[in-house]
Parts: structure tokens; sequence; C-alpha cells
């Protein structure tokens, strides 16, 4: 089995793609190599996501996109991985008779035997059994897509089932993997020269909950501090119900712990929150972010919010606007309520008419376009710290990077710069990136 290539396409998370790279690593593994190109592949996966309408119904044609590639050549193996594949199952391989397999994302580690009931024994598979338990043994062997960043899965699964949220059911029950297997995860990736390292979870402060790990998720990132060639430790996602003081001192002990905390609020209405089961009040999650700007006047703050809630009213929505103008986000990313099938808001009374939630949410993205904007501005003539990526897409004679806040930032400097960590003076500011200068020495001070 060598000299085979696949095609893989991913849509959603940060988690999907971490999935994605897990697959590739299998497939490396069974001989296949990466194409760019989906009518050279032998196998095509799409790794879907269903957390809102339009992202489900953009795997529909992107795999009716392929179907004369299969006409082509029979050989092809067409499969549906990820949020839609555990959601749909048994229906995607009706609705699509060209698909040859479908696998949620706790069947990944499973991909060989999928792969060959699929091409030896001919067979439609469909995978989408779910776990209570997990097992160190499916993470732990990802090839990093870039070399200085790279993510690791610290739990799989979510139990917090919000009203709107269709994760608790694609992902199955939260489950903690054990530390000693993260940090071996983390070393490897260290030794490979990755120098960023992002922790993963739907809700990482309740790592290890239940007794099912050995360490708190603030111990956890320690740990990952302290690995030899790790120079920055960032995690997501962060539910403000349950964010822990200790985690919140340790971005005054821990220096490697990135200067952005991203804290999704949803909504600035109790009255939602209470519908959405989020568990806080606005006036709990203000407290949580005062405390933050207070200690760290220069962390960088980022949420999520729906607008068009069943039954969100001119009010509540007017509470919301007033919780983005009093916080003054760095970033939001704000999306329409979309109901998803299965979860208790789809059946609410109330369901929102189109042009009112694309009204709310346009209101809502103008007034955080000009904040995110001025707290840019506020940055020129600092300096900051950017682990530089490569050249800059847009302008290849420039270096990206990103600075701790998770800023990018583009500069001229020498190539050889990537995958260190450079001094930049900030010069311009837009509304999603900055400019600087590269400071050759790193003594200077602004
Ligand atoms: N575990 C993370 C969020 C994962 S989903 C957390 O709790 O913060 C990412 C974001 O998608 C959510 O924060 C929410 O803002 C949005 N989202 C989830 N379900 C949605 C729905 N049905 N309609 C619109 N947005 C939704
Ligand atoms: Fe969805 Fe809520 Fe779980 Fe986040 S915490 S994944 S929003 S159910
Ligand atoms: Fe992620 Fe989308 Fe699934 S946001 S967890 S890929 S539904």
């Amino acid at each position: 089995m060598t000299g085979k290539l696949v095609f893989l396409e991913t849509f959603g998370c940060q988690m999907n793609d971490n999935d994605s790279l897990r697959m590739l690593s299998i497939l490396k593994d069974l001989g296949y190599s990466r194409t760019d190109a989906p009518e050279r592949a032998d196998l095509i996966i799409i790794n879907t996501c269903s957390v809102r309408g339009k992202a489900e119904h953009k795997v529909y044609s992107t795999i009716g996109r392929f179907r004369p590639l299969k006409r082509e050549k029979p050989s092809l193996i067409i499969g549906v991985s990820g949020c839609v594949a555990q959601q749909e199952g048994e229906r995607l391989l009706k609705r699509s008779p060209y698909l040859d397999i479908v696998f949620g994302p706790q069947n990944i580690h499973r991909l060989k035997e999928i792969l060959s009931a699929a091409s030896i024994g001919k067979e439609r598979v469909v995978a989408t059994a779910q776990s209570l338990t997990i097992d160190d043994s499916e993470y732990g062997r990802i090839t990093p897509a870039s070399g200085e960043k790279a993510s690791v899965s610290i739990m799989r699964g979510c139990d917090n089932f919000c009203s709107y949220c269709i994760v608790p059911y694609t992902r199955g029950r939260e489950v903690s993997r054990s530390s000693a297997g993260i940090i071996r995860e983390v070393a490897a990736l260290a030794s490979s020269g990755v120098r960023e390292v992002t922790l993963l979870g739907q809700n990482v402060n309740s790592y290890g909950a239940g007794g099912k790990a050995d360490a708190t998720f603030p111990e956890l990132l320690r740990m990952a501090a302290g690995v030899e060639g790790i120079e920055r430790v960032r995690f997501i996602t962060s539910h403000p119900r349950d964010i822990s003081e200790e985690l919140i001192y340790l971005f005054g002990e821990e220096p490697k712990l990135c200067r952005h905390i991203h804290l999704p609020v949803q909504s600035g209405s109790d009255a939602i929150l209470e519908r959405m089961g989020r568990g806080y009040t606005k006036k709990e999650y203000m407290s949580k972010v005062s405390l933050f700007k207070k200690l760290y006047p220069d962390i960088s703050v980022t949420t999520d919010m729906i607008v068009g809630f069943p039954g969100e009213t001119e009010g509540d929505f007017k509470d919301t606007m007033d919780l983005i103008n009093e916080v003054r986000f760095d970033n939001v990313f704000s999306f329409m309520y979309s109901p998803r099938p299965g979860t208790l808001a789809a059946g609410f009374a109330g369901q929102a008419a189109l042009d009112v939630k694309s009204e709310r949410l346009h209101v809502l993205q103008e007034t955080q376009r000009g904040i995110t904007e001025e707290r840019n501005r506020a940055l020129v003539g600092r300096r900051a710290e950017v682990l530089v990526e490569g050249e800059s897409k847009a302008r290849p004679e420039e270096l990206s990077g990103r600075t701790s806040c998770n800023r990018i930032v583009n500069f001229q400097a020498p190539k050889a710069l990537t995958g260190t960590l450079a001094d930049v003076i900030i010069t311009d500011a837009f509304p999603n990136s900055l400019r600087g200068v590269y400071q050759d020495s790193p003594s200077f001070t602004a």
C-alpha cells in the first residue's frame, strides 16, 4: 500500500483541525500522502461541522462536488467524518449513494479497519459508536501542520448540554485524557520543533472532573509550560461558570501562559442565559472579566455571542450590546442562532425571523468592528513578542506571526526568523492585523 493520495478538507473548530491531523498521521502509516488535487486522490475525506445549519449544508454541496470523480475512478473512496457524520450516520449513506464511509469523531482511531472494509471488502461503513472511556493510544501521534505551533486534545466531549448546542450529541460524554499521555504528546511535539502548544477541550476548566484524570487544569498548564522547548501555552475553550481563581492567578505566575483568554458569554441578558442553560448571570460573568482586566491590563479578552435566540426581545439584545460596550472585547465571534436537531432550544417558542437575527448581527458586528480597531490602534508604539509563522500571505516580502495576545503582526525581517520569537515595535493597526518594525536587538525597550 504505497503511493496513495488522500484529499482531506476540514470544516469547523480547532478540534476538527486536530482530528484531521490525527487522521493524516494514521493515513501516513498506511502509505498515503496528502494532495491538494481531489481529482488525483485515491481517498477523499470531508471532516465536517454541524454547529450551525449553514456549516452542515456546506457539507452536502462539498460531497456533491466529488460525485463526478467517483464515476471516473470507481476505486476512489469517499468518506465523511466529524460532527455531521456522527449526527447523520446511516442517513448520509442513503442520501449520497456514492459515499463509502461515514465515521464520527470517536472512531478516528479505527480508520485503518474502516478503510480496509471499504477497499478490500467493498463494504459501505458507518462507524458512529461512542464510548464513555478514553484510551490514550487513540491520541499522541500527530505531526503538526506548521512547524512552530500545534494543538493537543486534553479531553473529549461535553456534558454541559447548553440548550442550543449540538456538540454534546456529536462529541459524546466528557472524558479527560491522563496528564502523562498529554505531556508525552507535548514533549514529542516540542522535540519536533513546536514552540507554542494549545490545549484543547470544549470546557477545559472541567478537565479531570469526577476524578477521571490525575491533575487539575491549572496543574496541567504548568506541566505543559515546563516541557523543554515549549515557549508558549494557550488553551481553548474556557466556560465562564467553571473558570477558577487558581486559573485566573496562574496568568500572573506562569510567563509562558499567553496573554489571551477566550471566554464565551453568548448573551448579555440574564433571561436568555438562563434559557441557554449557561449557569451564570451577566453580573457573575462581568466580575470574572473585570478581575482579569484589573490583574492583567494587557490581556486580550475575546468571546462568542449568539443573537436571535428564541424569545430574545429588543431589551435582551440591548443587554447584549451593553455588555459589549462595557467589556470592550478585543474580538467577538458572533453568530445568528441556528436551531439544531435534537437540542432543547430547537423546540422553544419564539423562534426569531431571519431578518431580525441578521439585523441584530449586523448591529453587533458594526459596533465590535469599531471597538476591535480602537483596541488594536492603542497598541501602536508598543513592543510585542511575535512567534514568526512564515511569509505573510498578502505580502510575501513580509513575515507574519502572532503576539502572545493572539494578534497577527506583519513585518519585514529575514526569513530565517521563522519559528522563533521576534521583538517587534507596532507601527500600524488595522481591523484584523497589526504592522510592525523588527528590532534586531532584543534589549530594546519601548
Ligand atoms: N465549547 C465552547 C463552544 C463550542 S461551539 C463553549 O462552550 O464556549 C462554538 C460557538 O458556536 C459557541 O460558543 C456558540 O457561540 C456557537 N454556537 C453553538 N451552537 C450554536 C447554534 N445552535 N446557533 C448559533 N451559534 C451556535
Ligand atoms: Fe456546546 Fe455548551 Fe458544551 Fe460549549 S459548553 S460545547 S456551547 S454544550
Ligand atoms: Fe467543532 Fe463543529 Fe463539531 S464546532 S465540535 S466541528 S459541531
